[in-house]
Formats: structure tokens, C-alpha cells, sequence
């Protein structure tokens, strides 16, 4: 076998072998094989698309490439959820609290902020003492004790995914499905939960641009689930506008705990549909009813308490949690109807303010932010605020273009 020739197969439309994938990735992950040629196959991968045994396949080598869990060994009830990215998405600190208090079990491996998406793990660390690299012990007795647990992925889930990804993000090659794919339910299978909920996000501030190509995508990931006998829902979401009011770190920390004491807005009803979703697959009882607990875990103050403590025990103190000092007031210019918020523009500003990395060498400040005062289909009048930013200091210059995202007709 040579990597020219697979590269030439997949570039003339062929169907790549199990052997030849693990050729070429293998290869590249031992170093055999260079980011030139890694790079031109996945250019070929992205352009020609791959078969569903294809990307079965490409799954397994991933998969293989590291550590792989089985928790249903261990747990009776594990759950993990999964987002393509997104804007203002701090799910994952208020589902886990509301999972662990409705008796699911919850070990999550989540990720930093990479250009215009934000991470869990950021927002997390932006409660002062915050560990997010609990030890393999520390991390399954505290989800087997509390319910939830939130550590960095660790370095041997899925080497290959890791390498890949970031080959991907500078040739051009992210938005390729099967790549997509192979790569969300390689990380979701090796972590081991059996019932997975993917949240497929769509629109200008999402990977994916369109409800077809989401509706695809989908229907890859449950197959994947399949092939490994876990239980895989996906809910398909609309991500041209920001899912939460506020963006940043320490600010969407704020907020997740508003919406676990019950705040209702468009992350309460996302986030009482996940965890809807995932009790439903693990406890086997109907959504509507599943709905209900939800709900009632916010309601009875259970989830906010579970908060409470799950931020405890991996050493967070969030009296200490910081807002950045400066605060600029965006006002309207005319009186109108919020008409559009863009996801991406909005995403934009918060990478400007400094709420993620542009490159990998960025330190993060965890304070600075925005909260949206606003939300599409409001009336507003001449004067009123529609967003407050939180920054560090007066050094950032802005002109009335930087807002103009905010649509008022
Ligand atoms: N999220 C992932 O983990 N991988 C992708 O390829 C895209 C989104
Ligand atoms: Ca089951």
C-alpha cells in the first residue's frame, strides 16, 4: 500500500478500504505520513464525500487511536451530550446539574474555545480555583457520587481526532460531514456513555449552514450509534441567532446559574429538551413525561443545588467569580422592532472583546463579554440598550459597524 495511490483513489471518486484508512491515518499519527499529503486527502475526502462504510470505518481507526470507556459497566444511567458549536451555548453547566439531580449520570469530556465558538471547559475555568483536569479516579467517583463531573478531555481520548482537527482548521477541510461525523462520535463512543443526545447546530453562527446538510449529518451520527449499540438522538437547532443573551465566560457562568433558578428564555426551553431527551432514552419513559422532570429539576431547586455542588468539589469558588470593570452601553440610534440578531456577527465581537482564542497562543480573559439586553421580535425606542459589553479596559476602538449585527426595523 502507498499513500499516493489512496490519495489518487479517493481524488478519482473510489471508495477507500478499512486497511487503506488506517493506513493513512495511522500513518499519520505515528508521524509516517506528512500534513502535505494528510492535507491533500482530506481536500479529496471533503470534495468527494465518503460512504457510509467509509466513515464506519474511519470512526473505528479513531476510535482505536486511544482510550475508550465502557460506563454502562459501571453506571446504570450514563448519559453525554454533544453540540456542533455554537454562540452563547453554556448547556453543558446547567444540563449536568439538572441530569445529576434527576438520578442520570453524567462524566463529560469537553473542550476549550477555538476561534469563534466558546468552550465548557473556559467558562468553567473562569470560576476561580476550578479544576478542570480531574485525575481518571477523581473524575468517575465524582460522577458515580454527584452525578456530573466536567473534566478536560484528556490528551489519550481520541490522539487521532485531535491532530486531524487541527490539520482540518487550517486547510479548509472542516465542513466535510463524514469528517464531522467520524469525529464527534469517535470522541462520544470512546468516552463511553450509552445514551448520546447530539444537538446539530445550523445557521450563520454554526458549522454547518444548512437544515439539509444538519438532516444529513444527523442520520450519520445515529448509524455510527448504531454500529456500537449506543442509544444516539439528535435534536436539529437553528443557530442563527446567539441561544443565550449573554457570551463570554465568567458572564455565561452568571447566566446558567439565572436559568437554574428558573430564568425562562430560548437556554432554559434548549436545555429542558436535552435533558427531556436524555432521561426519556435512559429510563426508557415517554419525552412528555420526561419533560415534566425536567423542569421540575429546576423547580425544586435540585439541579441548582447539584450546581452548587459540583462546582464545590473540583475546588471552584464562585464568590470570587469576576465581571471585567469597564462597561459600554450600546443604545438604539431609532425606535423599531428587533428584526435580526446574526449569530456570527455576534460571535465576531465577542472574539474582538477577547472572550476566545484567535490563534493558539491567546490567553483568554475570562471576564470580558457581552449580554444581549435584546432578543429578536422586541419593540424598542430611541435610547433603550440593546447590549452591554464588559471589558477589560478603554483600549478596544469600536464603530457603529461592530453593533450594526443588531437589526431594527
Ligand atoms: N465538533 C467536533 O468535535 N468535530 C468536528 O469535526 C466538528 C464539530
Ligand atoms: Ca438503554
Amino acid at each position: 500500500m502507498n499513500i499516493l495511490s489512496i490519495i489518487t483513489r479517493k481524488k478519482n471518486g473510489n471508495n477507500l478500504s478499512y486497511d487503506e484508512l488506517k493506513y493513512a491515518f495511522n500513518g499519520y499519527l505515528n508521524g509516517e505520513i506528512p500534513d502535505y499529503q494528510m492535507s491533500s486527502l482530506l481536500m479529496a475526502i471533503t470534495i468527494n464525500g465518503m460512504s457510509k462504510s467509509e466513515t464506519l470505518s474511519l470512526t473505528d481507526i479513531f476510535i482505536r487511536s486511544g482510550d475508550a470507556y465502557d460506563l454502562s459497566k459501571v453506571m446504570e444511567y450514563s448519559v453525554d451530550k454533544h453540540s456542533t458549536g455554537g454562540v452563547g451555548d453554556t448547556t453543558t453547566l446547567i444540563i449536568g446539574p439538572m441530569c445529576a439531580a434527576l438520578g442520570l449520570h453524567m462524566a463529560k469530556m469537553s473542550g476549550r474555545s477555538l476561534g469563534l465558538t466558546g468552550g465548557t471547559i473556559d467558562k468553567a475555568e473562569s470560576i476561580p480555583g476550578f479544576n478542570v483536569n480531574l485525575s481518571e479516579d477523581e473524575f468517575y467517583s465524582q460522577v458515580e457520587k454527584l452525578g456530573f463531573a466536567l473534566t478536560a478531555q484528556t490528551k489519550n481520548l481520541v490522539p487521532l481526532d485531535k491532530k486531524i482537527y487541527e490539520l482540518r482548521d487550517v486547510t479548509g477541510t472542516v465542513e466535510s460531514i463524514p469528517l464531522i461525523a467520524s469525529s464527534i462520535m469517535s470522541k462520544k463512543i470512546a468516552s463511553g456513555a450509552e445514551n448520546i443526545l447530539i444537538d446539530v447546530k445550523y445557521g450563520s453562527g454554526a458549522l454547518i449552514k444548512t437544515r439539509e446538510d444538519a438532516e444529513v449529518l444527523s442520520n450519520l451520527l445515529i448509524d455510527i450509534g448504531d454500529a456500537y449499540k449506543r442509544n444516539v438522538k439528535t435534536i436539529i437547532s437553528d443557530m442563527n441567532t446567539p441561544l443565550s443573551c449573554a457570551v463570554g465566560n465568567s458572564i455565561e457562568v452568571i447566566e446558567a446559574i439565572n436559568v437554574l433558578h428558573g430564568k425562562k428564555c430560548k437556554l432554559y426551553d434548549a436545555c429542558v429538551d436535552i435533558v427531556a431527551n436524555l432521561l426519556s432514552m435512559a429510563k426508557d419513559i415517554p419525552y412528555n413525561e420526561a419533560i415534566i422532570h425536567a423542569e421540575q429539576s429546576i423547580e425544586t431547586g435540585n439541579a441548582l443545588k447539584k450546581f452548587y455542588e459540583f462546582v464545590s468539589r473540583q475546588g471552584g469558588k464562585l464568590g470570587n467569580l469576576e465581571v471585567a470593570p469597564v462597561e459600554v452601553k450600546v443604545r438604539t440610534k431609532h425606535d423599531g422592532k428587533v428584526s435580526e440578531i446574526d449569530a456570527l456577527k455576534v460571535a465576531e465581537l465577542a472574539a474582538k472583546i477577547g472572550t476566545s482564542k484567535m490563534k493558539i497562543d491567546d490567553v483568554i480573559d475570562y471576564r470580558v463579554g457581552l449580554i444581549l439586553n435584546v432578543k429578536v421580535g422586541d419593540q424598542v425606542k430611541y435610547g433603550d440598550v440593546i447590549m452591554t459589553l464588559y471589558l477589560k479596559d478603554k483600549s478596544i476602538k469600536f464603530d457603529n459597524n461592530d453593533f450594526s449585527f443588531i437589526k431594527i426595523d
